[in-house]
């Protein structure tokens, strides 16, 4: 079983991608949050820093665009190229009302005259392997068997469909009923990503889909940083490692020249997700949100860790067919 760590921006960044490669190993790949080019396909230096080999030793980082001009994905890739990936991943299933009606991310499937000529130019030109990252549709399932007719036509290394529509947005119930139907009919290997946050959840799939080799996991593992080596038949999340790789993560973005202020915002982004291995915490989390120095924060969290609320077995919420939220 592939098992990839799903882009997210604003978390999985490249200091949080290494510290977790090294502390929880499990994950075959990582995805990069997305790269948002200007027409010409310039990216800020910053981003690209994060994409940097050096920044990202020891684990294969795939990086992703958000972008509908041709000439920009090109020009990006070519730099890529030069940078040593082999691999872009195009996202198509951003549900940001910011990015949809600029036809980019979900909003790609707005229109597939253009995305068609869109794909059409890129595998045309492209130096890289391509991949997608794809939403069912915008507004109903029923819109995938055409949009995945037009996928199978170019040559994607692979697809990975979130299993819900843009509406849908991270709330609604994966349709593993459509995703096993697009499984049927992809050209591409088909990788599945959504709401697989514990290992029963795994489990709800996987007997749902039983020859699928490949899964992408988000919120489950910002949550439960172990959760990949767990799915691998490893040990469980233990408190004491939970706490050792939150601190070297905070110490590691202050280290960065972040700053106090930029460290701590980070920090409590992740602890939106880790806050759930806490039930019954909510004082205790409380004061981590609260927190306005580093020394207010590391003393909130070790109040929270000495508060034996931690419970291994606990996950981000969210329902799967025969499991409830
Ligand atoms: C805070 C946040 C940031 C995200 N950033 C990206 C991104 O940069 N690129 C992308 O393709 N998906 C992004 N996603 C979507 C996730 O990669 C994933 O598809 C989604 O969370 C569903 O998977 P999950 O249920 O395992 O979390 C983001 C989601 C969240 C909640």
């Amino acid at each position: 079983m592939l098992l990839y760590f799903a882009p997210m921006e604003g978390l999985t960044t490249s200091l949080f991608r290494r510290l977790h490669a090294r502390s929880f190993p499990g994950a075959d790949r990582y995805y990069a949050p997305f790269l948002a080019p200007d027409g010409q396909g310039r990216v800020k230096d910053s981003a690209l820093r994060e994409l940097a080999p050096e920044h990202n030793r020891d684990l294969h980082l795939v990086p992703q665009v958000l972008c509908n001009s041709a000439e920009a994905f090109l020009a990006l890739s070519r730099e890529l190229a030069a940078m040593g990936y082999g691999e872009l991943n195009l996202n198509m299933g951003c549900p940001s009302a910011t990015v949809v009606p600029k036809h980019k991310g979900a909003g790609m499937l707005l229109d597939l005259q253009s995305l068609d000529a869109f794909l059409d130019r890129v595998f045309s030109e492209t130096p890289l392997r391509v991949s997608v990252k794809c939403r069912l549709g915008l507004e109903s399932a029923e819109e995938f068997p055409a949009v995945l007719k037009l996928l199978n036509a170019y040559p994607l290394s692979e697809l990975i469909l979130h299993a819900r529509d843009r509406k849908g947005l991270y709330q609604s119930t994966p349709d593993l009923d459509a995703f096993t139907l697009a499984f049927a009919s992809s050209a591409a290997p088909l990788a599945y990503n959504g709401n697989i946050l514990s290992p029963a959840h795994y489990s709800v799939v996987m007997s749902t889909i039983p020859k699928l080799d490949r899964i992408m996991i988000g919120r489950g593992a910002i949550a439960n940083p172990a959760l990949f080596r767990q799915l691998r038949g490893g040990e469980k999340l233990d408190a004491a490692e939970l706490f050792g790789f939150l601190e070297e993560l905070f110490s590691s973005y202050l280290a960065s020249g972040l700053g106090e202020y930029h460290s701590l915002g980070r920090m409590k982004e992740l602890w939106y997700y880790v806050n759930h291995m806490f039930p019954g915490a909510g004082r205790e989390l409380k004061r981590i949100n609260k927190a306005r120095s580093a020394g207010e924060y590391r003393a909130s969290v070790s109040a929270l860790f000495s508060s034996g609320r931690f419970d291994a077995d606990a996950c981000f919420p969210g329902a799967l067919p025969g499991i409830p939220r």
